[in-house]
């Protein structure tokens, strides 16, 4: 399984944060944003990863990130000249999937809760991947801002509507998709939409006619938070801040998600905390190596 975090769009609700760095890069309490949706990869087990973003900011996210092997990853950078859809990734990530299935994350999409720190939970759903489309439902408040799922008795989705004037139901789908091989073909024989945008529902939609959509629907333990707004933002910084202060663990700790996955072993770890500067952030990861080790 490959997976790419999709990084660039126009950031145009949070102007002027946006005006020199995108979204992405923008801090959700202590770390940047992206770290959120890399850890979810991470933590799917899946150490391939593309990132797709803007011209102006593909060479921030390198500075930052490298190649990955320091965290026992292998990172691919790939330019996205317009934002012209989240279904493009697919297309500009092409020889990146090779003849592999992928996972795709927004990079302003939070994720937290158990069924992503469990190996029965994400891993798992990733492990035994095997074909079609997987996406998720999640329950929210304000639908129709989003890809709407409808069911049917038996609870099997029947459709799905991009922001709709009037939902007909409260769940909707997250930045978060598993697809396989067709996901190339099927981008490749879209049209864009009213807005001109490749659209991500389109995909969806596709592999919905096809018989060959499964919808997961993540629980309410599970948080979900927006970061497109400068209000979102903040409820996003506030709850991770809440969590972690209130627990002492890091969300979204690269190195030590890579280290308690396996990607990188004890001297490997120990080598890449020695290289920070001193301050909190190491001192919680050579704390974390001592509850590990
Ligand atoms: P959006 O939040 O829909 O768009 P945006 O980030 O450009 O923000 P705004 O509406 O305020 O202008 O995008 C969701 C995520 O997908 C976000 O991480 C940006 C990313 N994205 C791209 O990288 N390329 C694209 O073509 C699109 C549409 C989105």
């Amino acid at each position: 399984m490959k997976g790419i975090i999709l990084a660039g769009g126009a950031g145009s609700r949070l102007y002027p944060l946006t005006r020199i760095v995108c979204k992405q890069l923008l801090p959700v309490y202590d770390k940047p944003m992206i770290c959120y949706p890399l850890s979810i990869l991470m933590l799917g087990g899946i150490r391939e990863i593309c990132i797709v973003s803007t011209p102006r900011d593909l060479p921030l996210f390198e500075a930052f990130l490298g190649d990955g092997a320091e965290l026992g990853l292998r990172f691919s950078y790939v330019v996205q000249v317009k934002p012209e859809g989240i279904a493009q990734a697919f297309l500009l990530a092409k020889d990146f999937i090779g003849g592999d299935a992928a996972t795709l994350i927004l990079g302003d999409n939070v994720f937290y809760g158990d069924y992503f720190y469990n190996e029965e939970g994400f891993a798992r759903t990733v492990r035994e991947f095997k074909e079609g489309g997987l996406i998720f439902g999640y329950y929210v408040s304000n639908p129709q801002e989003f890809g709407v799922l409808e069911f049917d008795q038996d609870s099997r989705v029947i459709s799905i509507e991009e922001k709709p004037s009037a939902p007909k139901s409260n769940y909707v789908v997250p930045g978060l998709y598993l697809y396989d091989q067709q996901v190339l073909e099927i981008c490749q024989h879209l049209q864009p939409s009213a807005r001109g945008e490749y659209e991500i529902t389109d995909v969806n939609r596709t592999y919905l006619n096809r018989g060959q959509l499964r919808v997961q629907r993540l629980g309410r333990g599970i948080a979900w938070l927006d970061t497109g707004t400068p209000s979102s933002l903040q409820e996003a910084n506030a709850f991770i801040e809440a969590v972690e202060r209130r627990q002492g663990l890091k969300i979204a700790c690269l190195e030590e998600i890579a280290y308690r996955q396996g990607f990188v072993d004890r001297g490997g770890f120990q080598a890449l905390t020695a290289r920070l500067p001193k301050c909190d952030y190491r001192h919680y990861l050579e704390r974390a190596l001592v509850q590990v080790g």
